[in-house]
């Protein structure tokens, strides 16, 4: 007979979506926490698929799923606890009782489009760059790049890390007076200030960013520091496009 297969205790109750690792280890230690009815104070005991584990007395299952689009405000970081006590992205969440989480990440200095699930597939695939989702950005940038340095940002170009996938790149506006540039650029990849290193390597650093779009996923409608849960059919799209049963 095949072992049924054992997981630890506190991360059954992680992935149940009511708290993190960190917080469902501390319940085992509080007392909080039975497994088929005996309190287990134990931080490495382990359980099997049969086990029922609860809470506070309340038999934990696995939790509704929710993914929300966000717009993340400037000057925010995209974590939901920060060391150094800046503000994070915890304060703008709904509260549904179960740990939301930011997908992928956004510069605290950047505002935007950010997904936020409490649903692991999604959030692990949105962020793979095999599902190959567009991020498409507003740049605003020090001064007035030509075609020639715009199309070294489409053909690629040598950040740390290495050399970019092509982008597709579309000046938007020319602000004479300030010497500044609107511009648009969609990338598919999603390296560390990705896009401020490239319009940085072509002498036009970048003075204001914000994400418009992540694949079907537009921006628009929300201001800053809102966000919109997907419904039932959005989600079912989304699922579709990043190859995950419906
Ligand atoms: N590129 C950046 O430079 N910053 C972001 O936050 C996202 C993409």
């Amino acid at each position: 007979m095949p072992k049924p297969e054992l997981e630890r205790l506190h991360v059954r109750i992680a992935h149940s979506g009511i708290c993190s690792r960190r917080a469902a280890e501390n319940y085992i230690i509080e007392g909080r926490v039975q497994v088929n009815g005996a309190s287990i104070m134990e931080l490495g005991f382990k359980v099997g698929p049969a086990d029922v584990v609860s809470v506070d007395g309340k038999v934990i299952s696995d939790a509704k799923k929710y993914t929300l689009i966000f717009h993340k405000p400037i000057g925010v970081v995209t974590t939901l606890n920060d060391p150094q006590g800046r503000p994070t992205i915890k304060q703008y969440l709904p509260n549904y009782g179960v740990q939301l989480k930011p997908v992928g990440r956004l510069d605290k200095d950047t505002d935007g489009l950010l997904f936020v699930t409490n649903d692991g597939n999604i959030a692990l695939r949105i962020s793979h760059p095999r599902y190959g989702l567009d991020k498409e950005y507003q740049a605003v940038v020090e001064g007035i790049p030509d075609e020639k340095s715009l199309d070294k940002l489409r053909n690629g170009i040598f950040i740390e890390g290495g050399k970019t996938a092509p982008a597709k790149v579309e000046l938007v506006f020319v602000e004479q007076n300030h010497q500044t540039t609107s511009v648009r650029i969609t990338i598919h990849e999603g390296r560390k200030r990705q896009v401020r290193q490239m319009f940085y390597a072509i002498g036009h650093p970048v003075i204001k960013l914000t994400r418009l779009r992540i694949g079907p996923y537009y921006l628009k409608g929300l201001r800053p520091g809102e966000c919109r849960m997907l419904s039932k059919v959005e989600v079912d799209k989304l699922k579709k496009t990043l190859g995950l049963e419906v």
